[in-house]
């Protein structure tokens, strides 16, 4: 495999490996995509346009293709997270077992409006649909995994101990 970046790529060589083999990881190419778009998230924690250009001449996708499905799915944000995206469901059994006052907990913990970035970079929060986990209700999602439902508690030892 050629390790050389094409011009105005925006990735490292190691980078586009990794890309390139999710190209041909699944039986058609295009199922591969969002493995691939998983993979500019978590690198860039959000997708760039010209990162999704990239991404579509691979794939020998439009870049509309590409920027849609990374503008359509929730875990793709265009705008950079912290190192640290946390996520408080709002659905409804969650907003009844109290996300609007863990929101505000997160924002006075944090310091940071929805979708802002804290100074250090170290954390950004957002509210999501049903994360699938109601009986945990208000349920907390730290960089995928879940937590359990959020309290004050746990939203203070977060921002202390996650570095
Ligand atoms: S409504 Fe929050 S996890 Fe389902």
């Amino acid at each position: 495999m050629n390790s050389t970046p094409l011009v105005g790529s925006p990735f490292t060589p190691a980078q586009e490996a990794v890309l390139k083999k999710w190209t041909t990881f699944y039986p058609h190419k295009e199922m591969g995509l969002i493995e691939a778009l998983r993979s500019v998230q978590e690198w860039d924690r959000h997708i760039k346009p010209e990162a999704a250009a990239y991404v579509a001449e691979l794939f020998g996708l439009p870049f509309n293709r590409v920027w849609g499905v990374a503008t359509f799915f929730p875990s793709f944000t265009t705008k950079p997270t912290g190192k640290h995206r946390i996520g408080l469901c709002h659905g409804l059994s969650c907003w009844l077992a109290g996300s609007p006052l863990m929101a505000q907990r997160l924002q006075a913990t944090l310091g940071v409006a929805e979708k802002e970035v804290t100074k250090d970079g170290r954390f950004s929060w957002e509210e999501m649909e049903c994360l699938g986990a109601c009986e945990q209700g208000p349920a907390l999602l730290v960089n995928d995994r879940l937590q359990g439902p959020a309290t004050p508690e746990n939203i203070s030892k977060l921002a202390k101990e996650l570095k």
